[in-house]
């Protein structure tokens, strides 16, 4: 009689022990749900911003699917057809640097300038032309497509001077949809809330 009382207090608390941990677990797994679901909506409203931006015509004539720059609020391919070249600075007696300096040439149809102008190399294109905001947002995050970059490389290229040349563009060209003061906020907001990719195609 001893024993068995003894053994149904041992089942009984190990039961209730179970029954606890279990509880526990359970609520902090819900509870680290709730935060990704808050991160993951945080993020995507974000990159909706950035977008936005990057599908602008002073970033994405940089960024064309083919491989010839683009020109222009229209962004029609560049006039006498510079080619990207292996390492994106253009090839022969069309270096992109020939025509474009380390700052703006002054008046209208001049080329426009910043230190090391050129587009991304011919083995990572980093096309931002035609790509939907799930493909672009995926495309960037990857280290693998966006330049070997980490989630600090990635904060720290908002600092880029190619990037920021978008705000001082020169005579005749019109500025991104954003300041670059809310599009420094929104590219931090969606890297630092989980780089989330919009759904979708
Ligand atoms: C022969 C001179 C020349 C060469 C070489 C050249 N460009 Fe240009 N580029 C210009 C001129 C001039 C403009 C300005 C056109 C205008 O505003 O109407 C321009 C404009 C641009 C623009 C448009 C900017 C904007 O947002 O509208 C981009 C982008 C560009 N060039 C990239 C390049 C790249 C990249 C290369 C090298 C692969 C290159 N260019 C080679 C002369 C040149
Ligand atoms: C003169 C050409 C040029 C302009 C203008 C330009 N970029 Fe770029 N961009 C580059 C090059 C070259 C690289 C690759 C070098 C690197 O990774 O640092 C790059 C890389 C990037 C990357 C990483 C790409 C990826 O797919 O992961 C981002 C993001 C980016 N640029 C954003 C912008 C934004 C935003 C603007 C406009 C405000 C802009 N760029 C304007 C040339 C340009």
């Amino acid at each position: 009689m001893k024993r068995f009382s003894k053994a149904f207090i041992i089942v009984v608390s190990l039961s209730v022990g179970i029954v606890l941990m279990s509880f526990v677990i359970d609520n902090e797994v819900s509870t680290n749900k709730n935060f990704a679901i808050k991160d993951s909506v945080t993020s995507v409203k974000a990159f909706h911003e950035v977008y936005k931006v990057l599908l602008s015509p002073r970033c994405m004539n940089c960024h064309p699917s083919g491989d010839i720059p683009l020109q222009g609020d229209d962004s029609h391919a560049h006039a006498m057809l510079p080619k990207r070249g292996v390492d994106g600075k253009g090839v022969y007696a069309m270096k992109c640097g020939n025509c474009h300096q380390s700052a703006n040439t002054e008046g209208s149809g001049r080329p426009p300038g910043a230190p090391n102008w050129h587009l991304p190399p011919a083995n990572m294109k980093m096309v931002f032309q035609g790509k939907s905001e799930h493909d672009l947002a995926k495309q960037i995050a990857n280290p693998k497509t966006n330049g070997n970059k980490n989630l600090k490389q990635l904060i720290a290229h908002a600092e880029d001077g190619l990037v920021k040349w978008g705000w001082e563009p020169g005579e005749g060209r019109t500025l991104p949809p954003l300041t670059y003061d809310e599009f420094k906020k929104a590219w931090n907001t969606w890297l630092e809330n989980g780089a989330y990719a919009p759904s979708g195609k």
